[in-house]
């Protein structure tokens, strides 16, 4: 396990964890990585950490340079376990480990480790001399945790943000211009959709603070470090937090029971496809809540439906709403739909789970009685195209 310089005396000592497929109900099918970075200077520091687990492999790399238990200076960007995990390792090493978090890290830090730690709390515009090298901290309340903070180096133009601008991607490669960009630049989009949407007005305000720094690399920690793509980075960071949806684009998302609701889906897919709209078809039982969220993150149209199951809606429907309303994408236009037997609950359920998002409606919710037959579908696509139409107006 070999550490790789990433700039002058500045080493990447993460972890790679090829085997991860769930990020707290986000699917990681391509795995992850736990980027902590060693600065060798007059004050030898470590910013950031790794998962528990990973402790061994990140003290393999670091040990490729240094003797672990000469680290002066540990930055906690984040106190989240996947950055701070190893600490309690590295604190045992050397218990003349100087920590360093804001303010909301500390108590982050105390709370989770109860350890009896010392703390150099920081604010934005602190400055902290290692020798050659000085670090400046900028504190990103919400992006993601209140903890959140970002660690800007201008002798190397190096920006350690740390999850901001990440990916859920594990890979032997380090580089944004040694991976393909179709695939990275999906990964920070479903990363963004899933981890940081709820925060768009948090994250502009610290890339408004951040733009202003000289910076040629950007280092996250997870995944593939920024140095040929970071325009293109910025521009999707901008357009992502100020909630820049496509007005042509429809995410139609569905489970079934025996048939009846997705043949409403169909139907409202082909008033969609009617008027040229992008559209995604996305059946529970074969897409992952978090790929769903990807892409209602550029979506203005959003239809759930659900059929009934014991004067309720399916699981798989319940799930994906819960996930929905926490990440709270903003002015959307909604639709609720779903075949019944008898009771018909569900299709409320959802319209009123859509309505508590602050979703404005395509039109009422539509409700067909056992199996909609070619009548009703016609009835459902003219009646959703009709409001297309009207909306277009
Ligand atoms: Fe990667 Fe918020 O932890």
């Amino acid at each position: 396990m070999q550490a790789v310089e990433i700039k002058k005396n500045i080493y990447w000592v993460g972890a790679i964890d090829w085997d991860l497929r769930d990020f707290h109900g986000y699917s990681t099918q391509r795995g992850s990585s736990y980027n902590a970075y060693l600065i060798m200077d007059k004050k030898i520091t470590l910013v950031d950490t790794v998962k528990e687990y990973k402790t061994d492999e990140m003290i393999e790399r670091i040990s490729k340079i240094i003797d672990p238990s000469k680290i002066d200076y540990l930055i906690c960007n984040h106190v989240e376990m996947d950055h701070s995990g190893a600490l309690p390792y590295l604190k045992q090493l050397n218990p003349n480990l100087e920590i360093y978090t804001s303010t909301n890290g500390v108590k982050g830090l105390s709370a989770h480790y109860k350890k009896d730690w010392k703390y150099k709390e920081l604010e934005t515009g602190d400055v902290l001399n290692l020798g050659k090298y000085s670090l400046n901290f900028v504190t990103m309340p919400m992006v993601h945790w209140p903890d959140s903070m970002a660690t800007y180096i201008p002798e190397a133009k190096l920006l350690l943000p740390n999850d901001a601008f990440g990916q859920h991607l594990a890979s032997s490669k380090r580089f944004d211009d040694q991976i393909e960009f179709d695939i990275l630049m999906s990964e920070t989009a479903k990363y963004y959709a899933n981890i940081v949407l709820p925060f768009g007005s948090q994250v502009q305000k610290a890339l408004d603070t951040l733009l202003k720094f000289d910076i040629d690399m950007i280092a996250p920690s997870h995944g593939i470090i920024w140095r040929s793509q970071i325009p293109a980075l910025i521009e999707n960071y901008k357009k992502w937090s100020s909630n820049t949806v496509n007005n042509k684009k429809a995410v139609i998302v569905y489970d079934t029971m025996w048939n009846s609701t997705q043949r409403m889906a169909q139907a409202i897919y082909r008033a969609f496809e009617e008027k040229n709209f992008e559209i995604k078809m996305m059946n529970l039982k074969t897409n992952h809540i978090s790929d769903i969220m990807t892409e209602i993150m550029g979506a203005k149209y959003i239809c759930v439906g659900s059929p009934t199951l014991n004067n309720n809606i399916l699981p798989t429907v319940a799930a994906f709403l819960a996930y929905l309303k926490g990440l709270a994408p903003k002015n959307r236009t909604a639709l609720a739909f779903g075949s019944y037997g008898w009771s018909g609950q569900s299709i409320d359920i959802v319209e009123e789970v859509l309505k508590s998002c602050g979703f404005n409606f395509i039109q009422e919710a539509i409700k067909i009685n056992y199996r909609p037959g070619c009548q009703d579908l016609q009835a459902i696509t003219d009646k959703i195209s009709k409001a297309l139409h009207q909306a277009d107006k």
